[in-house]
């Protein structure tokens, strides 16, 4: 079942998990995540720190590492299942098929090479062009994602940027091999909030442009509502609920998506006013993660992993109150 018939799933996640192993015990990171993302459409995640946002991004690709380990699950991109793949097969994926934006742009960025010539290296990795052609790709590329005298900031180093700038070379970059998802983890975090607008402004202009997917990671649920066609809530590793934008500024139906969206109302920013704080994900509360801070908690709650409800086509929520 499609959330629009006519646009067919590009990436089905399929209840992955992803557990650390610490000396202190196992954190359950992501624990039985389940979505899909259509083509074409861009999609916000949303939830406090420490939900697993990133980690699940992470697992996509299999860049989970150290003590980590994907223990569980499927990742079908346009089919094939990612996980299955080699290490080989998997750098042709990422900022290949598979395009990512991190939040500092200081530390994706090589601070030892020239802005252009970074993108030319990435356009020269994925592809079989010549240095030239590389070049003249990496200099409009420069330009599409408004970088004003590029032929200047081609010879510039990273330094020599501003934050908000540095992000566009980023997001140059991880456009060079003209991905068919791109993923930002946090684009704006370290940015100014006159420039984080402008940033995902790129970013949607970007998808249409490129007719790509985009998946934009964020605390900000006010920035997720104003450019994504869906959300999904995760909370504490699962994922809480997921709709159409419109759905849910009309229509929240899980207590903590309310609550975010009452925070959201109140001041455009971070998460920090649903009363109590996340829980230590080594020993999570049972049943429903979010029942000590919910305000609609009864017994079952505090007993049973809460169901999937799907009440439509385009609004599924894990809760018991519904
Ligand atoms: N390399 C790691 N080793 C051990 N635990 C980790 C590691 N990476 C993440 N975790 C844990 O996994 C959980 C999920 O982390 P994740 O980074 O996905 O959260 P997030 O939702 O992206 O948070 P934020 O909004 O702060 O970026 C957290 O409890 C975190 O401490
Ligand atoms: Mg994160």
């Amino acid at each position: 079942m499609s959330l629009r018939p006519w646009n067919r799933p590009l990436l089905e996640v399929k209840n992955l998990k992803t557990y650390f192993y610490r000396r202190d015990g196992v954190v359950k990171a992501v624990d039985g995540v389940s979505y899909s993302i259509f083509e074409r459409e861009s999609v916000g995640i949303v939830g406090e720190s420490g939900s697993g946002k990133s980690v699940s991004m992470l697992s996509i690709v299999k860049l989970i590492r150290g003590r980590g380990k994907i223990e569980e699950g499927e990742v079908l991109f346009e089919g094939r299942d990612l996980l299955k793949l080699d290490e080989q097969a998997l750098r042709k994926v990422r900022g290949g098929e598979i395009g990512f934006i991190f939040q500092n742009p200081q530390t994706s960025l090589n601070p030892t090479l020239r802005c252009g010539v970074q993108i030319e290296e990435a356009i020269l990795w994925h592809d079989r062009a010549d240095r030239k052609r590389a070049s003249e790709r990496a200099m409009s590329l420069l330009e599409e994602v408004g970088i004003p005298a590029p032929a200047a900031r081609y010879r510039n180093f990273p330094f020599e940027l501003s934050g908000g700038m540095k992000q566009r070379v980023m997001i140059a970059v991880a456009l060079s091999c003209e991905p068919k998802l791109m993923i930002a983890d946090e684009p704006t975090t370290a940015l100014d909030v006159t420039i984080q607008a402008q940033i995902v402004e790129l970013i949607n202009r970007m998808k249409a442009a490129y007719g790509m997917s985009t998946i934009l990671i964020t605390h900000d649920f006010g920035l997720a509502a104003e450019f994504s066609d869906r959300i999904i809530v995760m909370y504490a590793g699962r994922v809480a609920e997921i709709a159409s934008t419109t759905e849910f500024l009309n229509n929240p139906r899980h207590p903590y998506s309310i609550g975010l969206l009452e925070n959201a109302k109140m001041v455009r920013g971070r998460l920090n006013i649903i009363p109590g704080a996340p829980p230590d994900m080594i020993r999570p509360p049972s049943g429903c993660r979010f029942h000590p801070r919910c305000p609609k908690a009864t017994t079952i709650c505090r007993e049973q992993v809460p169901e999937e409800t799907r009440l439509s086509e385009e609004h599924t929520v894990f809760c018991w109150n519904i």
